[in-house]
């Protein structure tokens, strides 16, 4: 049969979407692993790539979370591939034709997820440079923070991959670890001295005024 003559497009009609290979490649990644980079300048609001894979219901996720989780367990490989489009439904996306699933997460990402009619679309936020790594927030819930240790980079990383809105929290946890491990030092010194017990509940003095204290310390 000859091959249908493609008809020319209409000034009304939409030019079609370039598909992901015009826009990225596989590549090593500075974050962790491969990961997926711009081959040119992407334009803020781009479609850049589909995250493709298997629809399944929560129940059949569940279970490959625990495999996943056991594989891990046995020194495995732990990589989550299952994303999460509805109450209902999540895609498990480990299949070799899902190129997306390579795309790292970052505490400031350039991309969005877009999920349309159960479809999800990977968005640029902003434009993205040639050779810029991909990255999207993977949102993952606060209670699994030991289980994703973030190599981003960024500024406002909390060290751990959690949905942006719960970051604070790991940076004010942070905060006061940093805080009592500083006192904790200070207190051994400052032992049996009740004013200073005080003043170190509160916030650990600058370097320069700690040794003037201990100074005193020593002088009485
Ligand atoms: C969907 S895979 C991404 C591809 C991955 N780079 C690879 O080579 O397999 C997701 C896994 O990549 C790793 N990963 C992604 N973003 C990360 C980040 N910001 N810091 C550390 N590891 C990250 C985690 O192990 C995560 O489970
Ligand atoms: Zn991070």
């Amino acid at each position: 049969m000859p091959a249908a003559r493609s008809r020319p497009r209409s000034p009304s009609q939409p030019a079609p979407r370039p598909d992901w290979t015009h826009w990225v490649r596989l590549a090593a990644s500075a974050i962790h692993g491969r990961g997926v980079i711009a081959r040119r300048l992407i334009p803020r609001g781009a479609r850049v790539i589909e995250y493709i894979g298997e629809r399944i219901g929560k129940m059949e996720s569940r279970r490959r979370e625990e495999r996943r989780r056991a594989r891990l367990a046995r020194g495995g490989d732990g990589a989550v591939y299952i994303f999460d489009i509805s109450r209902r439904y999540d895609v498990d996306g480990t299949t070799r034709r899902n190129v997306a699933r390579w795309i790292n997460h970052s505490c400031a990402p350039n991309c969005a997820v877009d999920v349309v009619r159960g479809r999800i679309w990977i968005v640029a936020r902003r434009e993205i440079l040639a050779g810029e790594e991909l990255s999207y927030d993977y949102g993952f819930p606060l209670w699994e923070w030991p289980d994703h240790p973030c190599r981003c980079g960024s500024a406002g990383c909390p060290g751990y991959i959690v949905e942006s809105a719960q970051r604070w929290r790991l940076r004010r946890a942070a905060n006061r670890a940093r805080l009592q491990r500083a006192t904790s030092e200070w207190g051994r010194v400052a032992r049996g001295r009740p004013l200073l017990d005080r003043a170190r509940s509160f916030f650990p003095p600058p370097p320069d005024l700690r040794l003037k204290i201990l100074n005193f310390q020593f002088s009485i």
